[in-house]
């Protein structure tokens, strides 16, 4: 078994899924590289305790990056920091010649991402992609081999988005995620737009242009401190978008929501492909169900299927079982590990995304930003 150390730059929320993740290796059997984690760095040290509890490989923990990334036996980091904080520390740590797994929006803005995407072009030899797990559930990777197999026939309309109501309650003190100082113009797209843009970026669809409306449904919040601070970034964002896929013989709309306010929604992301010979449906609302509609001239019947481990990568949990968002942060490490070892991913949908995705993805968004201050379709 190949052991590639790693580095957490960030331990707060996803900083603990990857730690989680890491710690569960056990449970994907055919993998041939795994992640060890020996440093560990956030700004606040009151993160430190919960990593020493459980990680007894850890060997440096410092609340400097900079120390971190001077560590030699640290090949690979973890970096899910603030957005703000994406283009410095990013570009240090590539300029350092350590692997990266990155978190989206992968720079705060488009002018941050262009100096990431720089930067790597610099150093060819650092592998780096961007996280995004919700490909990795079953039904998903079923949709990704259909459209493989192209067995959709000419795509009628897609329709993808990420749909949660982690702000609905107005009484919620502001945090970072919801101040454009620190999260960034995008709003609720820099938070969650990546997440409904991998498979269709993935496909080779291609995005022809963007008319978008984004509202900002909270403009004011209890600062935490007893007073009220403005509330600036977009809730949610709805982004309807002309696409072809990459034989040009389908021309389709696309329509991409990314919602931070959707009543009766915890978390729940979703794709649905309608084509001329097949259609399908996922969400994570129903997390085992794939819809399944085949069109032969006959009735039209949606088909559910209850899917259960059919992952990329194989796990040692039973075929029939469940699979969850924890499962979906396992597989997608294995994604990146796997690549790193192989220089390619084990299929086209097993991969993590990658940083030209996260250009397109900065492209859009910042068109879907003109398209709603002009009132008017933006071509991409
Ligand atoms: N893939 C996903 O599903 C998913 C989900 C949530 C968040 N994210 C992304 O992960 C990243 C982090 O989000 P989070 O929810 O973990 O945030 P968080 O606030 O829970 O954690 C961020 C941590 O970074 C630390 N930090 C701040 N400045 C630092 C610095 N200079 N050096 C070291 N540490 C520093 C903070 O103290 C905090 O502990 C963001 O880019 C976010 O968009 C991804």
């Amino acid at each position: 078994m190949q052991k590639i150390k790693f580095g957490i730059i960030g331990l707060g929320l996803m900083g603990r899924e990857f730690a989680s993740a890491a710690a569960r290796w056990l449970h994907l059997p055919g993998m041939e590289i795994q992640p060890e984690i020996v440093a560990i760095c956030d700004t606040s040290k009151a993160m430190f305790s919960w990593y020493e509890d459980h990680i007894p490989t850890i060997k440096q923990r410092v609340t400097d990056y900079r120390e971190l990334l001077a560590n030699k036996e640290v090949e690979a980091v973890y970096c899910a920091v603030p957005h703000h904080l994406h283009r410095e520390i990013y570009c240090a740590i590539i300029e350092s010649g350590k692997h990266l797994m990155a978190e989206k929006p992968f720079g705060i803005d488009r002018e941050a991402n262009d100096a990431i995407i720089r930067c790597i072009q610099d150093h060819p030899g650092v592998f780096v992609r961007c996280s995004s797990e919700f490909p990795f559930f079953p039904a998903a990777q079923k949709i990704g081999h259909m459209i493989d197999q192209e067995e959709f026939g000419q795509i009628i309309e897609v329709n993808g988005g990420f749909l949660h109501s982690s702000d609905m309650d107005p009484e919620k003190a502001i945090n970072w995620k919801r101040m454009i100082e620190f999260n960034g113009e995008y709003g609720s797209m820099g938070d969650l737009g990546m997440h409904v843009c991998h498979i269709p970026f993935r496909a080779g669809w291609q995005i022809h242009n963007v008319r978008a409306v984004l509202s900002n449904i909270i403009t004011e919040r209890p600062d935490g401190k007893g007073g009220t601070a403005a509330c600036k970034t977009w809730d949610n964002a709805t982004l309807l978008c002309e696409a072809s896929d990459s034989s040009g013989l389908s021309h389709f709309p696309l329509t991409l929501k990314t919602q931070r306010i959707a009543p009766g929604e915890k978390n729940t992301w979703y794709i649905e492909i309608l084509g001329t010979r097949k259609s399908a449906r996922f969400s994570t609302k129903n997390p085992k169900r794939l819809s399944i509609l085949e069109y032969n001239g006959g009735e039209q019947i949606w088909q559910q299927i209850d899917m259960g481990q059919e992952t990329a990568f194989k796990s040692v949990t039973g075929g029939i079982f469940e699979f969850g968002f924890s499962d979906a942060m396992l597989q997608m490490w294995a994604a990146f590990l796997y690549e790193l070892q192989h220089g390619q991913p084990l299929h086209r949908f097993a991969g993590c995304a990658t940083p030209a995705e996260t250009a397109m993805s900065h492209r859009l968004f910042t068109a879907a930003l003109k398209s709603f201050a002009g009132n008017r379709v933006i071509e991409l």
